[in-house]
């Protein structure tokens, strides 16, 4: 397998030499060779050359299996220009139209919500990539002044809109599971999200085996707090996905344990812990290692490897009940012994722990 890494800016290297560790103990225990493409890409290599990937920067990175991001965002550029054209530049030209966010709670005392246990909060997001108000177009007519115009325009295509919506119709069917629901805001965005509103009533009917309900994104928000275990597979648009991924990622334990997939089903898929590049936190041995360890658990997945991905979750879930985590989760471990821990624990473990 050939893996693009782009550890990227902050906490994003501090965890994908986490991730990176924990994957050649998955080669050693699985005798499988990973060939790693390293890429110097982010806020350094920008400052540098001036330049935010190379003009073959998206060919280079599908011609790999896969890509493992760690995080992008650098004070000494505000704009986050360069950043937008790694991050969303891949989720655009590779097309990554799936956004794969699992959310599930390893252990009670990392919820905030109250009594909520593991079997509580245990579904996945799917966020369409590749459209909505992401697009970046629109303008600006007498900026600066105090009659400024703004326009951002939100893009739902039918041919987008029904790809994601069909995925997550296929994971649940694929996965056993019986619910998904759609979120929208088709109350007040009644051009747009009528096409979501027409796509989810085509689709449903054709998964008999699911129950397919709809919220509006605001009850989405507020059913979400109060009770998440009605959730099996969410589905919604680019926005208000970013949006309730955060959320969700506190259930978890916070942003350092969230992992994410952005797929184009069958082809090259990139990968990335949801938290960004915490620039206070970089190089401090401070950063949680487990979202990025997930992540990298979600790209073995996708690639078919899936005893491997199946055994970082175990070793995962172990440093989790033993407490053998960074502070951010209640532990005292630095990053790098909290990826040792885990690193270890993929090496040693059973296949049936
Ligand atoms: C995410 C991030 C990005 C997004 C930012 C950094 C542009 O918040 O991946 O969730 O909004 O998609
Ligand atoms: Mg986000």
């Amino acid at each position: 397998m050939k893996i693009a890494v782009i550890a990227g800016d902050g906490i994003g290297k501090d965890v994908t030499a986490e991730a990176l560790k924990v994957l050649k103990a998955v080669g050693e225990k699985f005798g499988r060779r990973f060939d790693l493409e390293q890429l110097p890409w982010g806020a350094d290599h920008f400052l540098k050359t001036g330049e935010s990937l190379p003009p073959n920067g998206y060919d280079l990175l599908r011609q790999c299996d896969a890509i493992f991001l760690g995080a992008l965002g650098d004070p000494r550029i505000p704009d986050f220009g360069y950043a937008r054209d790694i991050l969303l530049g891949t989720r655009f030209e590779l097309d990554l139209y799936v956004n794969w966010r699992p959310i599930s709670l390893l252990d009670e005392r990392l919820c905030p919500l109250k009594g909520c246990t593991p079997a509580d909060v245990n579904f996945v997001v799917f966020r369409e990539n590749t459209e909505g108000v992401y697009v970046n177009i629109g303008g600006r007519f007498k900026a600066g002044t105090d009659d400024e115009v703004a326009i951002q325009e939100e893009i739902n295509t039918y041919k987008g809109v029904h790809r994601i919506v069909r995925h997550a119709f296929e994971y649940a069917k694929a996965n056993g599971l019986t619910k998904v629901c759609m979120a929208d805001k088709s109350n007040a965005m009644t051009q747009g999200h009528a096409l979501w509103q027409r796509v989810f009533k085509e689709l449903a009917p054709l998964y008999p085996s699911v129950t397919a309900t709809h919220y509006y994104i605001d009850a989405l928000a507020m059913y979400m707090v109060l009770d998440p275990g009605q959730f099996e597979v969410i589905v919604t648009n680019n926005l208000f996905g970013d949006i309730i991924t955060d959320l969700a990622a506190t259930f978890q334990g916070g942003l350092g344990m969230a992992a994410s997939g952005n797929l184009h089903p069958g082809k090259t898929s990139m990968f990335e812990p949801v938290h960004g590049s915490a620039p206070r936190f970089a190089g401090k041995n401070i950063a949680n290692p487990i979202g990025a360890i997930g992540s990298m658990a979600l790209l073995l997945e996708t690639l078919g490897a899936k005893q491997e991905a199946a055994a970082i979750d175990a070793a995962v879930l172990r440093a989790v009940k033993e407490n053998q985590v960074t502070s951010d989760i209640g532990g005292t471990l630095g990053t790098r012994e909290a990826g040792d821990f885990i690193a270890a624990a993929v090496l040693t473990m059973r296949s049936d722990e």
